[in-house]
């Protein structure tokens, strides 16, 4: 199983569970995401009353989409790839329940674009998260384009996603992408402790204030991952994303034409 689901005292604990990839979404981890959430979005609050999203490991989060899958997409089939990944992170990100994101190690590319999914976010000291798809001739195709700026506003996303560069949890910390950084050890259990207040508060009120300050930005989410979807598609027609990617899985530097 490369996701798995465990609920215990209302809380559901999700853990993307790929470690030898780094827990990079490949097709079968993202339908299988999709299988758990259809099940939480099914339980009401007296089931469910928080969910805590991981990694496996403690070396990664998620290290982004699996880059060897994608190396083989027609345009057609990467728009419809960035489509399915928006519409699923959309869904972690309307659960009528607080999503927490436990983020234990690479966060990079869809991997931060799922924990950009989630209402708050709890880094180990060992994090380190960023968005490399201009290291590879793409772009973040998950909604990371939206989301990161929602997140810390346009300057800093910019910087971050022209850059690619990788950012350490004090760094994160700084810049608001995460409220706390964690010992490594006892990480998620910490994690469980600081989500008591949550817990003990009444989820129909918790569950309402979610939904209002989903709301107020719902128009603008869904032309900004429209657009996004379709210059996802357009990068897979170019030489510099079949460049990108090939080096990634030769392990070599790659040498970008702009074209
Ligand atoms: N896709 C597929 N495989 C991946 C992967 C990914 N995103 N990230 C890591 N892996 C694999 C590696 O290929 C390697 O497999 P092998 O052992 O078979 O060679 C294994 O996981 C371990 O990784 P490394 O040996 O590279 O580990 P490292 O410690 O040297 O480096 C790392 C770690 C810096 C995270 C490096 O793995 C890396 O740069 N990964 C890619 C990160 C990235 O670019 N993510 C963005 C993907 S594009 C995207 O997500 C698009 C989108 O928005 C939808």
């Amino acid at each position: 199983m490369n996701v798995n689901l465990e609920i215990k005292s209302k809380v559901a604990l999700l853990t993307i569970n790929r470690p030898e990839a780094l827990n990079a979404l490949n097709s079968e981890v993202l339908n299988e995401l999709e299988k758990h959430i259809s099940d939480l979005e099914k339980k009401d609050l007296s089931e469910v009353q928080l969910v805590v999203l991981t990694g496996a490991g403690e070396k990664s989060f998620v290290a982004g989409a699996d880059i060897k899958e994608m190396s083989q997409l027609s345009p057609e089939s990467a728009e419809a790839f960035s489509i399915k990944g928006q519409a699923l992170f959309n869904r972690i990100e309307r659960l009528k329940v607080p999503v927490v994101g436990a983020i234990n190690g690479f966060a990079l590319g869809g991997g931060l674009e799922l924990a950009l999914s989630c209402d708050f976010l709890y880094f180990t000291e060992n994090a380190k998260v960023g968005l490399p798809e201009v290291s590879l001739g793409l772009l973040p195709g998950f909604g990371g384009t939206y989301k990161l700026q929602q997140k810390i506003g346009t300057s800093r996303a910019r910087e971050l996603i022209f850059s690619g560069r990788m950012i350490s949890a004090d760094e994160a910390l700084r810049i608001g992408l995460c409220i706390e950084v964690l010992p490594k050890a006892q990480f998620l259990e910490t994690v469980f402790k600081k989500c008591e207040s949550v817990l003990e508060k009444s989820p129909l009120a918790i569950s309402k204030a979610k939904k209002s300050m989903l709301e107020s930005e719902e128009n603008f989410k869904v032309q900004a991952l429209k657009a996004e979807a379709l210059y996802f598609r357009d990068l897979f027609s170019s030489f510099d994303m079949k460049e990108g990617t090939s080096a990634f899985i030769d392990k070599r530097k790659p040498l970008f034409k702009g074209k």
